[in-house]
Formats: C-alpha cells, structure tokens, sequence
C-alpha cells in the first residue's frame, strides 16, 4: 500500500454518507458497510455458539488480542501495551486515578481541553487536594508554545501529569507531542495526551514520540462502533500505573504485565470487529501518510475558499483534520441547523464561538463545494 494516493471506499459503503457532505468526524464518524456487516455477523456467531459456551470464552479472547495486534500495527508499540475502553474519557480516567498521588501535588492541563476532560482533572483534584496548573496553549506556536509549558511545568517542582490534547478539540492547532513528552521526561512530569482528534487523522508512532500515555476513541476519526476507544501506556509505566476499577477481566489478567488489568468485565465484544474492519479499510485506502495527505489538500482548499469569501477562519488550523471558522453576524447554533438542511453536517464550539467542520479521507472536494456553497448561501 506504500506511496499509493488515499483511495476512498465508494460513498456506497458509508451509509451514513449517502445523500450528505458530513463534516462532524471529529463528534462522530461513520461507519462502513464492511464494518456493519462485521458487527453483525459478530453478533450472530455470539448467539449461534453461545451467548455463554467456552468457545465463546476463547473467542473473547481472541476478539481482545486481535483489536491490540491491530492497535499496535496501526500506532506502534506492543499489543499488551494497550488497554481496551469504551471511549477516550474512560481511558483518561484509568490515568487520572491510577496514579500514587499524594495531597500537594499539581497537576497541569491546557486551557483547550475538551470539557469531559477539564471535569474528570477537576474532581480528581478536589477529592486528592491537589493543585491544578493551566497552560495557554491557543494563542502560542513553536518555540514560544513550548517555552511556556516549560514554564509552568518548572513552576512549582511538584507536577506530576501533564494532560493535553495532542490536537485541539476546538481550533485543530497540534501540539507537539514528541517536544512535549521531551520536555515532561526531563522534568520527572507523566504526560497523558488526549488523542480523540488526532487518532486516525496524523501519522502516529507511540513508540517513537515515546509516549508515556495515549488515550484515543473508536468512534470518531477511526470510524468504528461507539462503545470503543483504547489507552496505551508505555511499557516501562505499567508497572506504576495502579488498576482503580477492577472485575473479571483483571482477575483473570490482573496478575500478567500487561495493560490487561485496566479492562474491567463484560462489554460489547462483537463491536471489536467493526473496530478491525474499519481500520482494514483505511489501511486499504492507502498509507496514513497519503491518507494525511488528502486531508491537508482538502482542509487548505476549505480554508482558502472560506478566507476568499470574508468567512475567518480560527487561528490554529492547517495541520490536523479540524477546521474552525466564524461566520460573520451570524448565530452558530442554528447556522449547524440551517446547513444541515441542506445535507451539510458540521458543528458548533462554544469557546471560541464558531463552526467547526471535520475534513476526513473520506471527504472529497465536491463535499467541501457543497459546504462553501451553503455558506455562502448564507452570508
Ligand atoms: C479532545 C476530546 N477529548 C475527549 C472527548 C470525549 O470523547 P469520548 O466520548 O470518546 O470519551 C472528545 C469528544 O468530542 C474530544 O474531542
């Protein structure tokens, strides 16, 4: 598949795309008919050998390994360094909490973090008496942007975590995650990075960035099955990082070394093929990079023909797949409501207050004609 031009599966096999220009990837993506088809057919094998049959058990088993193999093909590092979850929150949440916190410490995030993020930091932080640290990261680039989350780190000698986004929910902007996870070793400071908007959009090599932490969902930007998402933590961290929940799961793994001990019982088992399947069909439609690739052609087509029609777009943007934008005197809420009436999917973000359109592989240019269309339509 190496140095192929990204090649999506016909519309056809998206039936969430039939009849629509969908921009709302990094809320929810679609899934692929193969995918469907695959949770299914998971379904009816379930209900055919079991539901409860020790084949089913070792095919429970299976179903687990096979979806860590994939992650670790997919985002580097070892299958047993990841963890399955039912969505980027939860995997954050094994971090939060599965530290040896002591009363004092600080813990530091970045003044973008999606607002199920800032609420799990917050409650951590009251119930532990620690102390929260914020970084602005919206209005900083490069050097500047790293010199200041230095700063803060440094601050008061007693961080531990660091939690950001590796790309922001609400302009798109990347951090950068190799200098950041430098910078945090350096300092004896964990970082966890959200990967909710950067999983299936930039090339990724947990390993190589030497990632302490990552955290990712299923159902955006992979375009798999709600109900899905994994953490990854490195290797050398899984020793240190305590299971807070426990069940069956970890009592039938608990005492191996792997990040097994964080799943906790029973979920949706069949869900993991959609999972598989969704992340086949990407990797048939080209290497993460060509996909990358289209995705920055189409995103820089949407910004420059937004620009050209007095719409301003947010600072940020250019590198990931999201792209914000303000429409002028107009209300943003039901401007999401008015383009969906004419099949063009996007969404509101409240801070700042804008629109944000979600630029996937699967968007093709006619998608975002359709959409500056409808803006401008509007203007
Ligand atoms: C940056 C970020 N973090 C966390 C979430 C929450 O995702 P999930 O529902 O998979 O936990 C989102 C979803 O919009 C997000 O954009």
């Amino acid at each position: 598949m190496k140095n192929k031009a990204a090649q999506s599966l016909p519309a056809k096999h998206y039936p969430g795309l039939a009849g629509k220009a969908y921009f709302n990837f990094g809320g929810q993506g679609v899934m692929s008919q193969p995918s469907l088809d695959a949770i299914f057919e998971a379904y009816q094998y379930v209900q055919r050998e079991g539901p409860f049959s020790s084949k089913m058990f070792s095919w429970i088993g299976q179903q687990l390994n096979d979806t860590k193999e994939l992650f670790a093909a997919v985002f580097g590092g070892s299958a047993h360094c990841f963890a399955l979850t039912q969505n980027v929150t939860e995997a954050v949440n094994i971090v939060l909490w599965g530290l040896n916190w002591q009363a004092g410490d600080s813990i530091m995030i970045t003044d973008c973090e999606h607002p199920g993020v800032v609420d799990a930091v917050n409650n951590l932080v009251r119930r532990l008496k620690l102390n929260l640290i914020e970084v602005a990261v919206q209005s900083l680039d490069g050097q500047e942007l790293v010199d200041s989350i230095e700063k803060q780190i440094s601050k008061d000698g007693r961080t531990r975590l660091f939690v950001f986004s590796h790309v922001l929910w609400n302009s798109g902007k990347v951090l950068p995650l190799k200098e950041i996870n430098n910078l945090c070793r350096q300092y004896g400071v964990l970082a966890l990075a959200d990967g909710a908007q950067s999983a299936g959009v930039l090339p990724l090599s947990l390993r190589d960035y030497d990632s302490d932490f990552y955290a990712f969902t299923g159902q955006k930007w992979l375009c798999g099955p709600e109900g899905t998402g994994a953490l990854y933590v490195k290797e050398s961290l899984l020793g240190k990082l305590e299971p807070t929940y426990m069940g069956w799961r970890h009592h039938l793994h608990g005492s191996e070394r792997g990040a097994e001990k964080y799943e906790i019982a029973t979920s949706s088992f069949p869900l993991l093929a959609g999972l598989r399947t969704a992340l086949k069909c990407h990797q048939e439609a080209g290497d993460d990079r060509s996909r990358y690739v289209k995705i920055m052609a189409n995103l820089n087509y949407l910004k420059s023909s937004l620009e050209e029609l007095g719409v301003q777009t947010v600072a940020g943007a250019g590198a990931s797949g999201l792209l914000s934008f303000k429409v002028p005197g107009k209300n943003h809420n039901q401007l999401v409501t008015d383009l969906e009436s004419d099949g063009v999917y996007v969404r509101s973000i409240p801070e700042p207050d804008c629109l944000r359109a979600s630029i996937h592989y699967l968007t093709e240019s006619d998608d975002v004609d359709r959409l500056l269309a409808a803006v401008k339509k509007r203007l």
